[in-house]
């Protein structure tokens, strides 16, 4: 297994967001994480990504224990999450942001004085590496027509694949991603379906969470739900989706 958690337990002060939850990711999947709002999604994937501490429990990536590292650490690991909604400068252009992105993947793996050395002995050379693999995300991300556009320029669903695209310079092995298709419109979803389905050719793991049931249901090799914290259910996401216990769950919640 590639990540494998147990026993993984968040409280905040009295509530308990995450609750004794166990559940693995292999190599080359894509696991799918469904739940009402305030099931414990966001929360799950911030305990991965090292932006929580967890209070209880274990997170095991590849053969190492990673509960509790610092997110920079646990990135630099190959584990990178994109946010729900990503903060980008609306005057720089996409191709900046990539590279902003990478320099800040850099100074974590390299420390800045290693990077300034490479940036001035020019030839080295960082830089070149960094435009490399730019040109590379922004054709994974089918964002090559947007690449000199500034962020202000940007459709929504561009906006939210830029904040992929950024996640992307990292390198994951691992990419986590908290519901890349909300408020993206048909052909939107269809493009992102399409350049996940990519990434995961290219060798990259995939955990989402997402409400779209159609889009996941599809995407999703596994799938595991959340209720309060707690794991209801887990399997194909066909079998998820008609468990009774998960659609109990969202019935007790309003939702899309
Ligand atoms: N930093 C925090 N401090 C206190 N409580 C929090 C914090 N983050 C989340 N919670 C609470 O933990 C519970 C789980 O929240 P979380 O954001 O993980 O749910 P979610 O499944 O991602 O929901 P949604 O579908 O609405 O995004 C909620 O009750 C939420 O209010
Ligand atoms: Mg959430």
């Amino acid at each position: 297994m590639l990540l494998e958690v147990s026993g993984l337990t968040k409280r905040f002060g009295g509530l308990t967001a995450v609750a004794d939850l166990s559940f693995s990711i292999g190599a080359g999947e894509i696991v799918g994480v469904f739940g009402p709002n305030g099931s414990g999604k966001t929360t799950l994937l911030s305990l991965i990504a090292g932006v929580h501490a967890p209070s209880a429990g274990k997170i095991i990536w590849k053969t190492g224990e990673i509960q509790g590292d610092r997110p920079h650490d646990i990135a630099a690991a190959g584990v990178v999450k994109t946010f729900q909604n990503p903060q980008l400068f609306a005057e720089l252009s996409v191709y900046e942001h990539l590279i902003i992105a990478g320099h800040l993947m850099l100074k974590r793996r390299l420390g800045w004085r290693r990077i300034a050395t490479l940036i001035n002995a020019g030839a080295g050379n960082a830089g070149g590496d960094l435009e490399r693999r730019a040109g590379e995300v922004l054709g994974l991300c089918r964002l090559e027509a947007a690449r000199d556009q500034t962020a202000a320029e940007l459709s929504y669903g561009e906006e939210k694949m830029l904040g992929v695209a950024m996640a992307l310079m990292c390198e994951p092995q691992l990419l986590l991603l908290d519901e890349p298709a909300s408020g993206l419109g048909q052909a939107e979803i269809e493009n992102l379906e399409a350049v996940l389905r990519d990434l995961r050719s290219h060798g990259t793991t995939l955990c989402i969470i997402d409400h779209k049931v159609g889009f996941l249901g599809k995407l999703a090799d596994r799938a595991i739900s959340l209720h309060h914290g707690a794991k209801i259910a887990e399997g194909t996401p066909a079998e998820v989706l008609r468990d009774p216990s998960v659609i109990a769950a969202y019935l007790g919640h309003r939702h899309d």
